[in-house]
């Protein structure tokens, strides 16, 4: 059946860069929808970067730039930055838009004629000097638990103590280190309590992991409170339509971003905007997201949707975080690694294939370690995968003209097909995320091969012209092999696969066209180099070079 998916990762703030904290998401995501296109189905897959907030706002005062300047010079590194890892969106737009301002301006109006906004001052910390009113993160003061100093206004780092800022002793201002000031403002609030019907059975749907669901609980448990969705002037947003001064958090209009995302790309490619966000609509939605922003996702998305009368997302893909080398990336041990640093020395494809032979699909950690990285690389793709191709289509090109044997053996025949046969449970892997299961699989197929070449040794074969067919027929064999491995690694190895598809002389096919194509008969083209070796020497640049 034709299927339509929207798919996409969670917006990156427009303050820092891409790092790979990142990469591990748009990877997956993107691996996810190279898969499904290669299935036929029709994906939209589209980004953007989140824009708005105090952080944006201050990071541009730092650099001395509008805030409008700042997202536009982060807009044009991350589409840059991502595409170098071979991140296939549709559209990376930007949440600073027209269309999601709109969208955001018409749902809360929606919301607020359901009775579902309140509005009542609460009193926060505001910055006498900056003029603004703080966040948590710009607080800091002697946790009111432990008393270790320099603390955030949120959480205590020491003891782990969560509290209010308020309750902070000593609390300063982070930005100008002035004593804040308590005072009250009107906000606005989303009355979350009364969608709490909702949000327990459509947690339950099969929407989140199990773990997620059951991490929900303990919130249901304490209570939905009512979510504060306005924040004071001067903030870097849009402005609230009935609300002069007051401006939409930053998390509201954030998910709202993927709506206006699809929308400016709709009216670039002439879809139909309404089909896909419709109650009734029969196209599907996925979100990759971090478990870190499960909350948001979870909770305060679908009951947005489902207040305002549109469709709630089918699933949340929800994966853990990535340490390197055992450890949280740090910018003091060097290990916070930008997209840019990466591409300054490796090939994406290198990353691609390590961080996909790492996920399974589950919301796990995941560990980058770097000999581990190196060794995979060069075992698996160099030595095992290209290997193959290397060993066999020389003898075919000088002996053959590049054309294949026409037939085959019972035996070789049997084995290619034992090839083809793995195709449906390497499907499903991928359609669980589950690609360290894909990769473990494809594996688990190149050794045999290997273990093909080396039992028949072409190269022994090619010293006797009494076996010239025979020799032709080997090397069939091992590049009908290599063939339907490079299907499988297709939507892990953009780049590396289109080179082998180049090669063997084939377009561009669907998963189902190229497991069941036959190389017999057809011709190759000479073989040129598919994948170098990682040279330890670059990676070891990774994390000792200092970055900017
Ligand atoms: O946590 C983050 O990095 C957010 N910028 C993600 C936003 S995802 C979506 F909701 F917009
Ligand atoms: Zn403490």
């Amino acid at each position: 059946m034709a299927r339509t998916l929207l798919v996409t990762s969670a917006l990156p703030y427009a303050n820092g860069s891409i790092h790979l904290g990142h990469l591990v998401e748009h990877i997956q995501t993107d691996i996810w929808v190279r898969f499904q296109r290669m299935q036929g189905h029709t994906v939209h897959y589209f980004c953007a970067d989140d824009t708005h907030g105090t952080p944006v706002m201050l990071a541009a005062k730092t650099r001395g730039l509008t805030p409008e300047a700042m997202v536009e010079l982060a807009h044009a590194e991350h589409e840059a930055d991502l595409k170098g890892f071979r991140v296939a969106h549709d559209l990376y737009y930007s949440t600073h838009s027209p269309e999601t301002q709109e969208i955001a301006s018409e749902l809360y109006r929606h919301l607020k004629a359901q009775g579902l906004i309140s509005v009542r001052a609460i009193e926060q910390y505001f910055d006498p000097v900056e003029g603004i009113f703080l966040p948590d993160r710009f607080i800091k003061g002697t946790c009111p638990r432990c008393h270790a100093v320099d603390q955030y206004g949120d959480n205590c780092e020491v003891c782990g103590a969560s509290y209010l800022p308020t309750d902070l002793i000593d609390a300063r201002s982070a930005l100008s280190g002035a004593i804040p000031e308590r005072r009250f403002s009107e906000h606005h609030f989303l009355r979350l309590a009364e969608c709490e019907d909702f949000l327990r059975q459509w947690t339950r749907a099969g929407t989140i992991p199990e773990e997620a669901a059951n991490k929900l609980e303990e919130w249901f448990k304490t209570g939905l409170t009512d979510w504060d969705i306005s924040r004071d002037a001067p903030y870097f947003g849009f402005e609230i339509p009935d609300a002069p001064g007051k401006f939409f958090y930053v998390w509201l209009d954030a998910p709202i971003g993927y709506m206006g995302t699809f929308k400016k790309l709709a009216s670039i490619q002439g879809l139909d905007f309404q089909a896909g966000w419709n109650a009734d609509s029969s196209w599907e939605l996925y979100h990759f997201i971090g478990k870190d922003i499960l909350y948001f996702h979870a909770l305060f998305w679908p009951a947005l949707l489902h207040q305002t009368g549109l469709r709630t997302p089918t699933q949340l893909f929800v994966h853990g975080f990535l340490t390197v080398n055992g450890q949280k990336m740090s910018k003091s041990r060097g290990s916070f690694i930008t997209a840019r640093h990466y591409l300054n020395h490796l090939d994406p494809e290198y990353l691609r294939y390590y961080l996909a032979a790492k996920l399974n699909g589950s919301m796990e950690d995941i560990d980058l370690n770097l000999d581990d990285f190196c060794a995979r690389v060069n075992s698996d793709l160099v030595g095992k995968y290209a290997n193959l191709a290397s060993r066999s289509a020389g003898f075919i090109t000088k002996r053959f003209a590049g054309c294949l044997a026409t037939t085959l053996s019972p035996e070789q025949e049997q084995l290619i097909a034992s090839f083809r046969t793995a195709a449906p449970a390497i499907a499903q892997s991928f359609n669980a995320r589950d690609t360290s299961r894909v990769i473990r699989d494809i594996m688990h197929l190149t050794d045999q091969a290997n273990q093909y070449v080396d039992q028949h040794k072409p190269w022994e074969l090619a010293r006797d012209p009494e076996y010239n067919g025979t020799l032709q027929q080997v090397c069939t064999t091992i590049l009908s092999l290599f063939q339907l491995l490079t299907v499988y690694l297709k939507p892990i190895l953009p780049d590396i696969c289109q080179r082998a598809e180049t090669f063997l002389g084939l377009s561009d096919l669907t998963w189902e066209a190229a497991v069941n194509h036959t190389l017999l008969g057809s011709s190759i083209q000479p073989y040129t180099h598919l994948v170098s070796r990682v040279d330890p020497a670059q990676v070891a640049k990774l994390v000792t070079v200092p970055q900017t």
